[in-house]
């Protein structure tokens, strides 16, 4: 992929729950593209691992341990990227966590949960790397994940739902808040990305593989690579002029529910993890 290549050189990314799935893949493209990187999460012997693969594609790399729930762990996190590279041009808040529960069972806690993980931990990356992508010379990216069901609902994940759909509401407040200190603000929504826990979970363990798998029209799950191409984009100078967007990688899922030649999926099944 010649298009990408030293797309990110010369820029210092910080990606929480970089040590697997979509944040390993992004982590590993932007190090094929020239970044350099920070891997946060709160478990250090995975990101070791991570950082350790990267540093064999030739990247640098570091690993910081953080809980993005922890606002002073996550501002320390910053100013790892700061010591270290001396700049900081990228945040791709991508830590999340997810389980299937119906909302009549769920217990506030587990709500609670799910909401600071990726709500709270949103803001959190966002707030404590502001003064630095502001300071970025290529004009700061900050990245956050949405999903294509946020805002139509999600049963068996409420919890999910509304936190990305609160990130999707955030991301586009700082993009006009922050547009004018040259930071770039957007969120990616993955449809099925076959290759994560997620997927594993949601989907292959509740033997619904083939059933998402025909509601893709191009007619397989996406990859962690394909998320990792998008962000590349959004982050490089080919995203310069673009902020305050959500990027849909979805395989055209959210169009294959109906018109002419769209797969036949029962109302029942719409909006479902
Ligand atoms: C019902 C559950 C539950 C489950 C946890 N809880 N798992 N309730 N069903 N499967 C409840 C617990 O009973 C508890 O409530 C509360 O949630 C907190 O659980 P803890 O285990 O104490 O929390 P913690 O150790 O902080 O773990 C956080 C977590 C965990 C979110 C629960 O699963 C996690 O860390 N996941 C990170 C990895 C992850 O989920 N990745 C997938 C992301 S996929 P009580 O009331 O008992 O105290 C994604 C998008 C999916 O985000 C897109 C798919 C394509």
């Amino acid at each position: 992929m010649t298009f990408i290549q030293n797309a990110l050189a010369g820029r210092v990314a910080l990606i929480t729950g970089g040590g697997s799935g979509i944040g390993l893949g992004i982590a590993k493209a932007f190090a094929g593209a020239g970044g350099r990187l920070v891997l946060a999460s709160r478990d250090l012997d995975k990101l070791e691992g991570a950082v350790s693969e990267l540093r064999d594609m030739g990247a640098e790399a570091l690993a910081v341990r953080a809980d993005v729930r922890n606002f002073e762990e996550v501002e320390a996190a910053v100013r790892s990227a700061l010591d270290a590279f001396g700049s900081l041009d990228i945040v791709i808040a991508n830590a999340a966590g997810n389980f299937i529960v119906p909302a009549a069972q769920m217990s506030p806690n587990a709500w609670k949960v799910v909401i600071d993980i990726d709500l709270n931990g949103t803001f959190h990356c966002a707030r404590a790397s502001y003064e630095a992508l502001k300071a970025s010379r290529f004009g700061g990216r900050f990245i956050a994940i949405s999903t294509t069901r946020a805002l139509e609902g999600w049963p068996g994940c409420a919890h999910a739902g509304a936190a990305k759909a609160g990130i999707m509401s955030l991301v586009r407040t700082l993009a006009g808040e922050w547009g004018p200190d040259g930071i770039r603000c957007n969120t990616i929504a993955p449809g099925a990305i076959g290759d994560t826990e997620g997927a594993k979970r949601l989907y292959e363990d509740r033997g619904e593989a083939s059933h998402q798998l025909a509601q893709i029209p191009l007619g397989q799950f996406g990859k962690t690579d394909d998320i990792a191409k998008a962000a590349i984009y959004l982050c490089s100078e080919a995203g310069d002029y673009i902020t305050g967007a959500d990027l849909v990688v979805d395989g055209g899922r959210e169009r294959g529910h109906s018109g002419v030649g769209a797969p036949k999926v029962m109302a029942r099944d719409r909006g479902r993890a």
